[in-house]
């Protein structure tokens, strides 16, 4: 964020207790309960995990909570279970059976209820379908999906049979899905013909195409891809390699058990980026994700049988899989899904679907809430938005000004406010107020959940005080962190548990007040968070290096009013390569070609040369300030001369 909301984090002093009527009806109603709860977590975690779990269904009980080998867990060891028959088949012969499971919304506008009897039966048949392509336990495969349950079918029936699937968010491009499926050795992709997004056709196919084209040696033989139709738009069917989902589906059998299995097998393996080198695949397990995904939303949202609860964000990110999936039906909840984007046809999409379907809670990110502060509440008083009962927040450090409008204006001064602090890696909310009990203060994710044991430290790994800004680090394992970076146990060790001893430390800075409230001030490696996204500089100048005029490239962060950050390249060009408006513009398609929309630069900048430090680092701090405008560039084609820059400043780093 800008400097003034920076300085407003430092200032914020309106705190929001939990009204008594939502404290009354709450599972945890006031702070010291939630203190009570919290000291046990930590200091008998034994005790408190083995209550909690007992909520879920094991074929197999586990003989011990943790088994902690640093920087390796292993949970509810010795356990079975299956997520799949604990988010469906648990809650058949009971009053949830004909509850809708997924409310569904194309973005066109059609509408589709899938009530838990009837997912559980599209789940085991396509589990089916899995199994006749000849998909085993372990086996990896890559959903590539739009925004329909088919997506939620999909993993659900990896999940049921042990398959680890691993989804690639939609906007993401063929190099992309190639990678991905080059890293997990994944043998069979699910994709559909198109979703719709804005109003046109997003060609998923066309690029599962693309990116199984043959050559790379490193990418295995994808022997199925399954595509599901969405938009009816003609597509290439590679035959004996591509199979209609609905043809399949139709001569699949609607029985299939949920396999018992160990509660540390694989579920999902999700990239995500870091501050070197290509994405790193998070593997989470069985029994401790499914624990930390029902936990916390049963807690952080309080979810009721009555609810409708509505994330707005993808599947392909890790908010889609545990608060749009696992978690919701994993307590039996209805769970909204919405295709397409918040403002078609028009900006009040959002509002329309709270109010047609009475949505009671509501998880977004701030990216959105300052678009849609941006469009105007005009488009919010158009819709009845009296059913919403609780807010949530999660993906970057919310403004002050932005938690203060979506309270007034979204949550009509009586919803409380969830800004969940959290991480691809983590799995689950780790920081959090609780609804019912936690005064909320505008730009804190407050206290740490249960068995979260978060502190600040310094640079020697030392706690700091109140008010002291640091590394925020996690000191204890807990159920639902990742277990390994795909195949890479080094990596995983190196780049977790080595930069503070003994600690988790997954790249953001925070302070602590002296109630004890984190206030998370953002990444302090080199990994840009993007509208919620995360996306590494060294991804973005690979990208930017890959193309044949380029001859070094430094990306770093701009503060953004509507994006949190914007990307800001720095280019050399090799030489006799005149820089050109038309050229910036081949760069900016380069790299949304190489990584996809999400990632596409929105400001490209030619250089002479890039500032280095004696030992050849680039010096990002002083690219900073040029990219927020501490030098001014003239016109488009001029080139800057970084490195008189570089021997002003002077320093080594
Ligand atoms: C990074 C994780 C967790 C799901 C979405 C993103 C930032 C996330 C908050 C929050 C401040 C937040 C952090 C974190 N972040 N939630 N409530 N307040 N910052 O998952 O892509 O793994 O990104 O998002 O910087 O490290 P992700």
């Amino acid at each position: 964020m800008s400097q003034k909301n920076i300085e407003s984090h430092l200032v914020e002093k309106r705190v929001f207790k939990p009204s008594k009527d939502f404290s009354k009806k709450a599972r945890i109603g006031s702070l010291a309960e939630y203190k009570t709860l919290w000291e046990e977590s930590i200091k008998k975690p034994d005790k408190f995990w083995a209550r909690e779990a007992a909520e879920l269904v094991w074929q197999q009980k586990w003989t011990k909570v943790l088994e902690w080998k640093e920087p390796f867990a292993k949970w509810f060891v010795g356990g079975k279970l299956n997520v799949s028959e604990n988010c469906l088949d648990r809650h058949l012969g009971t009053p949830r059976q004909n509850k809708a499971a997924i409310l569904w919304e194309g973005e066109p506008g059609e509408k589709r209820a899938l009530t838990y009897q009837q997912l559980h039966r599209e789940v085991c048949k396509f589990a089916n379908v899995l199994k006749s392509h000849h998909v085993k336990k372990g086996e990896r495969v890559i959903i590539y999906m739009p925004m329909v349950p088919e997506a939620s079918i999909a993993m659900l029936a990896c999940a049921r049979i042990g398959a680890t699937h691993s989804v690639v968010f939609g906007g993401f491009s063929a190099e992309a899905i190639r990678d991905r499926i080059a890293d997990s050795q994944a043998t069979v992709v699910i994709t559909a013909d198109g979703g719709y997004r804005r109003g046109s056709v997003v060609g998923l196919k066309k690029n599962v195409d693309d990116a199984l084209k043959g050559g790379d040696p490193s990418v295995p033989r994808v022997r199925s891809v399954i595509v599901f139709q969405r938009t009816g738009q003609p597509v290439q069917m590679e035959p004996n390699r591509d199979h209609w989902w609905h043809e399949e589906m139709a001569k699949a059998d609607g029985n299939c058990p949920a396999i018992p299995l160990d509660s540390e097998h694989p579920l999902f393996i999700l990239y995500t980026s870091g501050s070197t080198g290509q994405p790193k695949g998070i593997l989470h397990t069985t029994g401790g994700y499914l624990m930390g995904a029902y936990i916390t939303c049963k807690y952080v949202f309080d979810m009721r049988d009555e609810d409708v609860y509505w994330c707005t964000a993808d599947i392909g990110w890790v908010t889609g899989h545990s608060y749009m999936v696992y978690g919701p039906l994993a307590n039996g909840a209805t769970t909204l899904m919405y295709e397409g984007a918040p403002n078609w046809p028009e900006n009040d999409r959002f509002w329309k679907i709270i109010e047609d379907y009475r949505v009671t809670i509501f998880y977004t990110a701030p990216t959105a809430i300052r678009s849609f502060i941006r469009w105007g509440d005009q488009w919010v008083k158009k819709h009845d938005l009296s059913s919403l009962r609780l807010l949530g927040s999660v993906g970057e450090p919310i403004n002050p000004e932005a938690w203060m409008w979506y309270h007034h204006t979204i949550g009509g001064g009586r919803c409380p406010i969830v800004d969940t602090w959290w991480q691809t890696e983590t799995g689950a909310i780790m920081i959090t107020p609780l609804p019912g009990a936690t005064p909320t203060r505008p730009g804190s994710a407050t206290l740490p959940f249960f068995g979260v044991d978060a502190a600040i430290v310094d640079e020697a790994g030392n706690e700091v005080g109140p008010n002291v800004s640091g590394k925020l680090v996690i000191r204890k394992p807990w159920p639902s962190m990742l277990r390994n970076i795909h195949g890479d146990r080094a990596r995983y060790r190196k780049t977790y548990w080595s930069e503070v001893k003994g600690c988790y430390f997954a790249g953001d800075g925070a302070r602590r007040d002296k109630d004890g409230n984190f206030w998370i001030v953002g990444r302090i490696d080199d990994v840009l968070n993007v509208a919620g996204h995360r996306i590494g500089t060294s991804e973005l100048e690979g990208a930017l290096v890959s193309h044949p005029v380029v001859a070094e490239a430094a990306v770093v962060g701009r503060p953004d009013e509507l994006k949190g950050q914007a990307v800001v390249c720095f280019v050399t060009l090799k030489q006799d390569v005149t820089a050109t408006d038309q050229l910036r513009d081949d760069l900016k398609k380069h790299v949304r070609h190489v990584i996809g929309p999400v990632a596409t630069p929105d400001e490209i900048r030619f250089a002479d040369a890039l500032p280095k430090t004696r030992s050849g680092k680039i010096m990002r701090r002083l690219l900073k300030q040029v990219a927020c405008g501490a030098v001014v560039t003239g016109d488009t084609t001029t080139l800057e001369d970084l490195s008189i820059l570089a021997k002003l400043a002077g320093k080594e780093d």
